[in-house]
């Protein structure tokens, strides 16, 4: 999931109204003309909203062609992380283990997490509201959705989709410091007015959704919205302008989460990166 902060693209929340024969993409999609995909992701959202709390995750049954496009990804990402990925998260991704042929559930990743750092993630069907986001994250869950992303642009998807949650949060989850890095996000932001609210929000695009850090002496990544999206990776290494980690910085940088990031914050290492956000979150 990635916060939205400019009006809800999308029906958020379990149990919100909606019509979900045609779902309807609000912003610049590559699919705003491709009615045959939002049917489809019309139809997995139905699933999602079968969630209950307390129980498992809806499991979705995805179609041939969308487990291709998560072979796509898998194979293009592997190569990227070993190269380019803090190893953290690379480590944390091996120990998820998870099915290269097929689309995982959140179901079976919540098996594997929930035992370890108490963390599930739970269904949502898009863009949810920063105060939702953080309220879910405080108390442990991580809101995730379970369409997929558009077939003809594998390779960077615009909204949060299920690969985004798989590849790029999961493993946040799973490794102990980064999950407390998370709940600490999410407790901080339950507590906060609407202005220091707009500063976390941007610590968080700019650290567990977009962050980098130096490791054997290189820029490594560690954001969700980077380590799931091979396009992104090239264009952050190639193109992108790589700005020294900094708090007031960041408080003062607005983005745009749906468009490939032209620039990133690089800090020391990520261990460093945990420590400082952590220590501000708490002063707020
Ligand atoms: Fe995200």
């Amino acid at each position: 999931m990635t916060v939205q902060t400019f009006g809800s693209s999308l029906p958020s929340m379990s149990g919100a109204a909606l019509s979900p024969e045609i779902i309807q993409l609000k912003f610049d999609h590559p699919a705003n003309d491709d009615v045959e995909y939002q049917r489809r992701r019309g139809l997995i959202t139905e699933v999602s909203l079968r969630y209950r709390e307390g129980e498992p995750v809806p499991r979705v049954e995805y179609t041939e062609a969308e487990d291709e496009v998560w072979r796509t990804i898998g194979q293009r990402t592997d190569a990227a992380h070993a190269r380019f990925a803090c190893q953290r998260y690379r480590d944390a991704w091996a120990e998820l283990d998870l099915d290269r042929d097929r689309v995982p559930q959140l179901a079976d990743i919540n098996a594997v997490i929930t035992p370890r750092t108490g963390f599930r993630m739970t269904p949502v069907t898009g863009f949810v509201s920063p105060r939702s986001f953080f309220g879910e994250l405080a108390r442990g869950v991580f809101l995730s959705t379970q369409y997929i992303r558009y077939a003809k642009t594998p390779l960077f998807s615009p909204d949060p989709d299920v690969i985004h949650e798989v590849i790029g949060h999961a493993p946040t989850l799973l490794d102990p410091l980064l999950a407390e890095l998370n709940r600490r996000f999410g407790r901080t932001a339950i507590r906060v007015d609407d202005a220091t609210l707009e500063e976390v929000i941007r610590m968080h695009w700019f650290t567990l959704e977009t962050g980098l850090a130096i490791e054997d002496g290189r820029p490594k990544a560690y954001g969700a919205a980077i380590l799931s999206s091979p396009q992104e990776m090239e264009h952050c290494i190639t193109r992108a302008t790589l700005r020294p980690f900094d708090i007031e910085a960041i408080c003062g940088t607005s983005f745009e989460p749906t468009v490939l990031q032209d620039q990133l914050f690089l800090s020391e290492s990520l261990d460093y990166t945990v420590a400082t956000v952590s220590a501000w979150l708490d002063t707020l």
